[in-house]
């Protein structure tokens, strides 16, 4: 915006500049010139005159106005100039008299004024122009004297011009004074005319029918003189009468003209002045000092001179019209020029107005570009800024999901073994004169599940010292052999328990190291249960030592387990992190902290999967590496106790018996955690049939034994929770089965999840078991209203009215059965086969859903369709019974009076 004040300023500098140059050429003068008329050549000369002298200053404008030999009219024109105060007034006065005012307010106005031709009052003007005219009387009449015999009378006539004008008296004055001094002259008549040649005709001819023709007649002019030749030829009177003139014109009619034509004897030249008076202006206006008063030269024409004087008339007006002619082309050239001269100052005025806006469209070119890079570079920071923000947020929201995972699973980590313990002190609560054994298993677990929150705790409590770096290693000289046996021997009963085969291999019994033994003894204790956790019955793990070289020592542990996709291998050493693959509960500090345990030592620890997961920890041999800390020289003996102690009870449980009941209902457990699934068994048996799954074999188990109700955990190791119930409640052999969740997660959008999956009922963990009791019971008791209403209202089906997720199957069920009504041979195994599910799982659905037998239920559906069409046609009873698939009449007619408590016969009558 700026940049365009600049232009649009320099523009209007170059606009100033060229009319100032303009203005420097248009100091122009004005000339007011006031002619008394213009009928006469002598006037049109006079004109003629100044406007060829003002053509030679351009910088002269002359302005002429003609009075039309009005007098008042010539008064107005003055003033007129006055008023527009012109810078030089010239006037030729028609009158002497009247004019003087308006040139003496002329001025006074200031205004220089020059009188040319005929004169004012006075002499209050700047200038006079004009021949002498008394000399010019006197001129006539010394021709007339020297042209005539001495002695001779003669005889003359006077023609006087306006008598107004000062001509007019002064050349009679001039006249006068030379002829009255000759004896012999005299004159005869006096015409007064008004310089025109009409004036003189009538007075004349008068003047010269009475009185002796004269012999010169001196006419005040040329024209008045023509006038007087005419008169004199029509008395015939030319040869004798010679007549004079005065203005000696050039040009035909002209003075000079009528001498060379014997018209005039002579003409007294009389010049107009129109030039001169010019010239004076133009010096007055150069502010030059100039005459007052400027006599014009005259002189006599007639026959000895006339040809002298045409030729030089002639000769100066060719120069006059060669004069005019170059004015005309340097006018011509003048306007060329001129325009030219515009043409180029718009040119330059635009070509620097384009190099300007040229250089201000490079400079706004550079200026964009320049601005375009800035914008670029702030762009480019915005979006590095963005991404970095985008980064962060993604951090911060994995960081925050798996801080929020990691306390879910902490929570869980900590539910279980709560339940644990809570139901095993209600329980002992509850029957204080418990046998020996069962107390022995309740004071188990609970000791069992203390030393694993204690375990938990101390890990939180570990990643805490870790976080806040406060942890100092204590080494101490330690046989790793023997150390890593110990911790070996305390998992051995454990895998004997899961029937996994667990190694330990060494190359050596001795290996010195030094280390902290606690934290060492954690980090072994974590690779082992962490080994244990993933491995399946009857897998392996392998503990091998090996010295490497002379300075290190390597630790393996190697299981047969799911092992860790690759792309984990680097997340799972990171807090509250595990594998993808890993469902099963954890704290997820576990191993950061025994990496950071490992790093504590200076050693490394790393992972590998091919068949199952493989640790390796490497340990430096010697203590320069641990320079920083204190040691212990003393081997102390490896103390033989137990760390682990949550791993090994006392207690060995015993195989629990199924229910004596046969009529007992099915619980099928889905739970991983085997203390609490035995300890749920223990409990349900006494009213239930229990069966237990740990979760990887949770839907096969649910489609063999088709249980009554299921209690399922949602953090399961291969499945989880929900997608086992989703699959239960979509699969027609299971989806009637009541399913309860039992779980530790107790956020409602677990909740909800759940319920969507098909789950009847919600008990988060720790729970009270006499509230999982009601709830199992509940379950049942509904199934069993539900199962009433199928029973009695099994005709509704058919019209669409359930709203329950059986109804597909029931109406399917009814469809198949009525459209197979009328064959004898239709039985169970013919309907499961259609239905695609086996024979004992549609037995045990239609038991549940119904509380009776399939067979039963199509005989009922037999009877049933019987019984309507005994009411609604005239078919007898044999053909009915056909009709509804009965071989026998007599033995529908039995099962009908047992059904209905009367025979067909009676019921239709
Ligand atoms: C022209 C004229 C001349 C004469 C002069 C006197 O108008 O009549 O012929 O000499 O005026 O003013």
């Amino acid at each position: 915006m700026k940049n365009l004040y600049c232009i649009v300023l320099i523009i209007f500098s170059l606009a100033t500049i060229s009319c100032g140059l303009d203005r420097e050429q248009e100091d122009i003068y004005t000339i007011g010139f006031v002619q008394a008329m213009t009928t006469d050549n002598w006037r049109k000369e006079m004109n003629r005159a100044m406007k060829v002298e003002a053509s030679m200053h351009p910088n002269l404008n002359l302005e002429i106005k003609d009075a039309h030999n009005d007098v008042e009219r010539q008064i107005a024109q003055v003033e007129d100039f006055i008023e527009k105060r012109v810078d030089v007034l010239i006037v030729s006065p028609i009158q002497s008299v009247p004019i003087t005012p308006v040139i003496e307010k002329a001025m006074n106005a200031g205004i220089p004024t020059i009188v040319i031709d005929r004169k004012i009052e006075g002499s209050n003007y700047t200038a006079y122009v004009g021949a002498n005219n008394v000399e010019i009387g006197e001129n006539a009449a010394n021709y007339i004297i020297s042209n005539s015999t001495p002695g001779k009378e003669l005889k003359l006539i006077e023609i006087t011009g306006l008598q107004a004008s000062s001509p007019a008296y002064e050349r009679s004055r001039g006249f006068r004074k030379v002829i009255s001094k000759q004896e012999n002259i005299e004159v005869v008549g006096t015409i007064a005319g008004d310089w025109e040649k009409t004036s003189v005709n009538k007075d004349l001819q008068s003047l010269l029918d009475s009185i002796e023709a004269p012999d010169f007649i001196f006419a005040h002019n040329d024209r008045m003189a023509m006038g007087a030749w005419e008169v004199a030829r029509s008395e015939n009177l030319t040869d004798s009468i010679q007549i004079i003139g005065v203005d000696g014109l050039f040009g035909p009619s002209g003075g000079i003209q009528l001498v060379k034509e014997n018209i005039l004897a002579a003409t007294v030249l009389y010049p107009t002045g129109g030039a001169e008076a010019i010239k004076l202006a133009t010096q007055l206006l150069a502010g030059d000092n100039i005459e007052k008063n400027n006599i014009l030269n005259t002189v006599v024409i007639d026959k000895v001179n006339v040809d002298i004087m045409q030729n030089q008339f002639n000769k100066m007006n060719q120069q006059q019209n060669d004069i005019e002619q170059q004015q005309s082309v340097i006018k011509e050239q003048l306007a060329t020029y001129n325009s030219q001269n515009y043409l180029l100052k718009i040119m330059v005025v635009l070509f620097i107005l384009l190099l300007l806006l040229g250089l201000w469209a490079v400079y706004l070119v550079f200026k964009l570009k320049k601005r375009k890079r800035r914008l670029e570079l702030n762009n480019r920071k915005i979006i590095t800024q963005r991404n970095q923000i985008e980064k962060f947020a993604e951090q911060l929201e994995v960081s925050n999901e798996v801080k929020i995972n990691f306390f879910t699973a902490l929570s869980h980590e900590f539910k279980t073994p709560l339940t644990l313990i809570t139901s095993a002190i209600e329980s002992l609560g509850q029957n204080p004169n418990k046998q020996l054994k069962d107390f022995a298993y309740e004071t188990s677990l609970i000791s069992k599940n203390s030393g694993r929150l204690l375990r938990l705790i101390n890990e939180l409590l570990d990643f805490r010292k870790l976080e806040s770096g406060s942890f100092r290693l204590k080494p101490l000289k330690t046989n790793l052999y023997e150390f890593i046996e110990n911790i070996y021997e305390d998992f051995k009963s454990e895998a004997l328990k899961k029937s996994i085969d667990l190694k330990l291999e060494s190359n050596i019994k001795e290996v010195m190291v030094y280390i902290d033994r606690d934290m060492m003894d954690k980090v072994f204790f974590n690779m082992l249960s962490n080994a244990f956790k993933f491995t399946p019955k009857n897998g392996q793990i392998n503990i091998s030592i090996e010295e490497i070289g002379e300075d290190k020592v390597e630790v393996r542990f190697k299981d047969s387990g799911i092992g860790i996709p690759k792309e984990d291998f680097n997340k799972i050493f990171d807090p509250f992190r595990q594998a993808g693959n890993n469902a099963k509960p954890s704290s997820g500090l576990g191993l950061y902290i025994t990496r950071q345990f490992v790093e504590l030592h200076k050693g490394k620890i790393s992972v590998s999967s091919h068949q199952g997961t493989e640790f390796k920890i490497e340990l430096l041999k010697g203590k320069d590496h641990l320079a920083a800390y204190e040691f212990v020289e003393d081997t102390l003996e490896i103390e033989k106790e137990v760390s682990a102690k949550e791993l090994e009870s006392n207690y060995i449980p015993e195989e629990l018996s199924q229910s004596i009941d046969e009529n007992a209902e099915t619980i099928l457990i889905i739970e991983d955690n085997t203390d609490l699934s035995y300890l749920l068994k223990k409990k349900l048996l006494v009213d239930y049939k229990v069966e237990l799954s740990d979760g990887t074999d949770a839907l096969e188990k649910a489609l063999e034994i088709i249980p009554d109700v299921i209690i399922c955990d949602l953090n399961l190791p291969e499945k989880s929770g929900f997608e086992i119930c989703k699959e239960l409640k979509s699969d027609l052999r299971t989806s009637h089965i009541p399913t309860l969740i039992l779980t530790a997660l107790s956020d409602e959008e677990s909740r909800l999840k759940a319920l969507k999956a098909g789950a009847d009922s919600y008990i988060t963990k720790p729970f009270n078991f006499e509230i999982l009791k009601e709830s199992l019971r509940s379950a049942l008791f509904n199934r069993e209203k539900l199962r009433y209403y199928y029973t009695n209202k099994i005709d509704q089906v058919k019209d669409n009215k359930f709203e329950d997720s059986e109804q597909a199957f029931l109406k399917e069920l009814n469809s198949l059965i009525e459209k197979n009504l009328k064959q004898t041979g239709f039985n169970v195994e013919d309907l499961a086969h259609q239905l695609g599910i086996s024979r004992v799982q549609l037995y045990r659905k239609v038991k549940a859903i119904m509380g009776i037998s399939i067979s039963d239920y199509i005989n009922a559906q037999r009877l049933s369709k019987a019984k309507s069409l005994l009411q609604e046609t005239n078919l007898n009873i044999s053909e009915i019974a056909y009709e509804v698939g009965y071989a026998s009449p007599g033995y529908f007619s039995t099962s009908f009076k047992n059904k209905y408590g009367t025979s067909p016969k009676q019921f239709r009558s």
